[in-house]
């Protein structure tokens, strides 16, 4: 027997809506012995002995909304690489990005708004920042961002530090890699070029606090986020993608994922290797 805190049946699902209610993220039943090994460095850090103690920390606090970010962040699954998921990239490319330079291009403000929600280190964000600055469409008179949303903060350092090591780039083609990467050592920082277009915010993807301060989305990416969502909160944080993006704004999912019985305000778009989502309207 070990005397380190054992988590009861109603500890843990006081934790598990805890986690729900503010993230999204849904643990089933056989996750609780993953729930205690993930935190027991937390009471040990707080210096609690019973994890009783540290859910009435998470709840009531001072220093709750820390501690609920530490939480989180030990909780989620961080992987990522470069230009994940090539065909919804060429389909990023060459139909939403061209769809958006002709929509926009006698505008007189030609802006467009690009976010990854659920971004974790960054590799999404520049991988779109690389295929977005190399079509060559955006230079003059245009102001593209490429926002990356996430709750884990020391993701977003790494984000923003835009330093990167081999294991993110295994599935990137070597061409980028020479023209968008300054090596260091062992290691690869994306250029300021591309780097240059991206912003790298803290927030909730689930929460409406985040959508308000971002105006005419018109391309959400959030790809192996929601798989560990409960179809409730999908529904929901749906619902807000589809208040931030513009008419006919795209969504994209990940492969695994679908919007088929969540939400009727997207058409689906069938495209090589990959369905989009367009915002009807
Ligand atoms: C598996 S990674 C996906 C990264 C990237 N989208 C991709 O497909 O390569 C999931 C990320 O979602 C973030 N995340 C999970 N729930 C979130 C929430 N409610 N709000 C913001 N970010 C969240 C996690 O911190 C993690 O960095």
């Amino acid at each position: 027997m070990s005397n380190l805190p054992e988590l009861s049946e109603k500890e843990y699902l006081s934790l598990r809506d805890l986690v729900h209610d503010e993230f999204g993220i849904l643990f089933r039943a056989e996750k609780l012995p993953f729930l205690r090994l993930r935190l027991l460095g937390r009471l040990e850090g707080l210096g609690l002995s019973t994890f009783d103690e540290y859910i009435q920390y998470l709840k009531y606090d001072r220093d709750r909304e820390r501690e609920r970010r530490m939480m989180i962040a030990l909780l989620t699954n961080n992987e990522t690489y470069f230009f994940r998921e090539l065909p919804q990239l060429k389909a990023y490319r060459e139909v939403v990005l061209s769809e958006l330079r002709d929509r926009k291009l006698n505008r007189e403000s030609r802006r467009i708004n690009v976010v990854s929600a659920g971004c974790s280190t960054g590799e999404e964000v520049h991988s779109l920042a690389m295929l977005t600055y190399e079509t060559g469409w955006f230079f003059w008179g245009w102001d593209v961002r490429i926002h990356g949303i996430d709750i884990n903060q020391r993701n977003l350092e790494t984000a923003r530090k835009a330093e990167y090591f081999d294991r993110s780039l295994r599935m990137m083609d070597r061409n980028y890699l020479d023209r968008y990467f300054r090596r260091n050592g062992g290691s690869y920082y994306v250029k300021e070029s591309v780097a240059g277009m991206s912003r790298f915010v803290h927030g909730n993807i689930t929460s409406p606090a985040i959508w308000n301060s971002l105006c005419e989305v018109d391309v959400i990416f959030c790809r192996n986020v929601m798989i560990y969502f409960s179809e409730e909160k999908v529904r929901r944080t749906v619902d807000l993608f589809h208040g931030a993006l513009e008419p006919g704004g795209y969504l994209f999912l990940g492969h695994s994922e679908t919007l088929v019985d969540i939400h009727d305000g997207f058409e689906q778009i069938y495209l090589p290797g990959t369905i989009l989502y367009r915002k009807r309207g």
